[in-house]
């Protein structure tokens, strides 16, 4: 039980261990469907909560935005297989720092409608959203 990597109870020092946050944009790679949406968030949120990783994904238009928090391990050993994944790519990390504590208390995945949709309801947005946040947290 205190051998299983990344688990949330607090084996050995994991009630203590540096959490970390990294925040992240990228760009889709292609148009993604109902399913590819799915199994992203689906994947996600089981994957997450097994690892002890709490934050956020956005998607909107053509980009992710995403925030990830936890302890550093499970952290950096999930962006690995995140930033080799083919629906997104040009993954960029905004921001990597230590943090004292968590921001988000589960893991959860947002779409917001593109700025197209947005425009047609005669609405028009200042710009990418996620773009901007990007651009303050830069
Ligand atoms: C933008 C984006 C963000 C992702 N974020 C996560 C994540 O936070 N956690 C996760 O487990 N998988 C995430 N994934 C999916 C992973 O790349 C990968 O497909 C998945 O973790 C594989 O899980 P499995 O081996 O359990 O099927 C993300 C994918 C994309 C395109």
């Amino acid at each position: 039980m205190e051998k299983v990597p990344g688990a949330a109870a607090p084996a050995k020092g994991g009630a203590r261990a540096k959490l970390i946050r990294l925040v992240y944009l990228s760009m889709r790679t292609r148009d993604l469907t109902a399913e590819d949406v799915d199994q992203i968030e689906g994947r996600s949120e089981a994957n997450n909560l097994a690892a002890g990783i709490t934050g956020l994904l956005i998607a909107q238009g053509q980009y992710f935005y995403g925030v990830m928090e936890g302890p550093r391990r499970p952290v950096m050993q999930r962006m690995e297989v995140v930033i080799t994944d083919d629906r997104h790519m040009g993954l960029r990390i905004l921001r990597e720092e230590e943090i004292v504590a968590r921001r988000f208390a589960n893991w959860s995945f947002a779409r917001l409608p593109d700025e197209t949709t947005t425009r047609s309801f005669g609405m028009p947005l200042p710009g990418s959203f996620i773009l901007e946040l990007s651009r303050r947290l830069a």
